[in-house]
């Protein structure tokens, strides 16, 4: 296969590529990346790909790449993904997830079916967030649940989702569409719950608590995520949706309270650690926990998330393989062994974002 990975330098784009390497080392890998605050190539450090700086939304580009590199697949990761920016600032996300996914899509059609008519597949990355928010008895998302979005970051995919549809029924683009939960694992931007808790309890600062923390989540590896997307790839019907769970339903305080039990077991492993990061409770006879800090709650907080991955396992022979005590547990010592990742990330756009925003949290 020869790929186009849109995104292919934020969190879950990465970790693909990486993924896509070791299972499929004889294939082509080009990643479009705007590099936005979201994405780095530190991340593709040791990655074979050829790597295009450019916008989803400039047509022209993706059409001359789909064209010129006889490209026969796309994975679409490309996003604004950060449902906090989108309360703050929805622009972007109409931007990159509705127009940006539609010129795509143009491109696509353009130089697949207009143009060379060759076997093709647009693969959709989405979100389960689509579907809106469930009570704590309602059955979990399956691939005929209506959609409500929320945010107006859910809402952006929602429409991209909706668009992807669109082309393949009126055009007959070859798509597919996945809509998964909640990911964490390695190079995840620290603006999402699992490494700014992480980060800010390394340095000692609070760990802010959106509302009472009950709010439930289903957290799936990142590479579970990239072993699903391949299934869909590899078997997944042309025109249909996947949902991909992680099989991990959890209220955001067990993660919370996971995650700072882990750090103070790190640091009573390794002394080094308490000359590395002073500042953290751990290193000075204080629990992690003690950070815990109740904020303000999110605009419209979806109260609860959860997946029915029974087409995923019953059509693809998908299941998750980690659980996420594993997948937690090898995160944070991701975390730990790649400091200069992370200070990276956090010298840049980000700092300066986060203290506009975040200013008195
Ligand atoms: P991310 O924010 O870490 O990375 C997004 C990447 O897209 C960055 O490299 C960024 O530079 C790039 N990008 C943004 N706008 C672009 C544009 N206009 N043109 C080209 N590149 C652009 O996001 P992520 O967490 O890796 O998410 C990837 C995809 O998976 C998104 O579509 C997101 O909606 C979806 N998703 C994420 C999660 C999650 O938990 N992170 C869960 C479900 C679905
Ligand atoms: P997040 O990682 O932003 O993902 P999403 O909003 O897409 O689910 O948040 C996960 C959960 O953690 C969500 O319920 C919001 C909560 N949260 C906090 O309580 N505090 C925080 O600082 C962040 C970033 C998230």
């Amino acid at each position: 296969m020869n790929l186009l990975v849109t995104g292919g330098a934020g969190f879950i784009g990465a970790n693909f590529v990486r993924y896509w390497n070791a299972e499929h080392p004889g294939d082509g890998v080009t990643v479009l990346d705007a590099l936005t605050y979201a994405g780095n190539r530190a991340n593709l450090d040791g990655v074979t790909h050829d790597f295009v700086h450019g916008d989803i939304g400039d047509t022209a580009l993706v059409e001359g790449l789909l064209a010129d590199r006889g490209i026969d697949t796309i994975v679409h990761f490309a996003a604004e993904s950060h449902v906090d920016r989108s309360i703050h600032g929805p622009d972007a996300f109409i931007e990159t997830n509705v127009l940006g996914t539609h010129s795509l899509l143009k491109a696509a059609r353009t130089v697949w079916l207009a143009g060379n008519g060759r076997p093709h597949r647009f693969h959709h990355v989405s979100t389960d967030e689509v579907y809106g928010s469930l009570g704590p008895d309602d059955p979990a998302f399956n691939e005929t649940t209506p959609y409500a979005p929320n945010s107006p970051y859910s809402a952006s995919k929602a429409a991209s989702d909706h668009l992807v549809r669109a082309y393949h029924h009126t055009y007959g683009l070859a798509v597919t569409t996945s809509n998964c939960s909640n990911n964490y694992g390695p190079y995840q931007f620290p603006e999402k719950l699992i490494p700014l808790f992480l980060i800010n309890a390394l340095h000692g600062r609070p760990l802010p608590i959106y509302g009472d923390g009950m709010q439930v989540r289903d957290w799936l590896h990142v590479d579970d995520h990239c072993r699903g997307i391949s299934a869909v790839l590899a078997n997944g019907k042309v025109g249909e949706t996947y949902n991909i769970g992680g099989g991990a339903e959890l209220p955001n305080l067990t993660v919370i309270d996971t995650l700072c039990a882990a750090a103070d077991a790190a640091f009573t492993a390794d002394r080094g650690l308490a000359a590395r990061f002073p500042d953290a409770p751990a290193a000075n006879g204080a629990p992690t926990a003690s950070l815990k800090t109740t904020v303000a709650d999110r605009p419209g907080h979806d109260r609860r998330y959860a997946i029915d991955e029974r087409r995923a396992r019953d059509e693809l022979g998908y299941a998750p393989q980690r659980t996420f005590a594993q997948g937690f547990a090898a995160t944070l010592d991701w975390y730990l062994s790649n400091e200069g990742w992370w200070r990276g990330v956090l010298d840049g756009s980000y700092r300066d974002w986060v203290a506009t925003n975040y200013a008195g949290r």
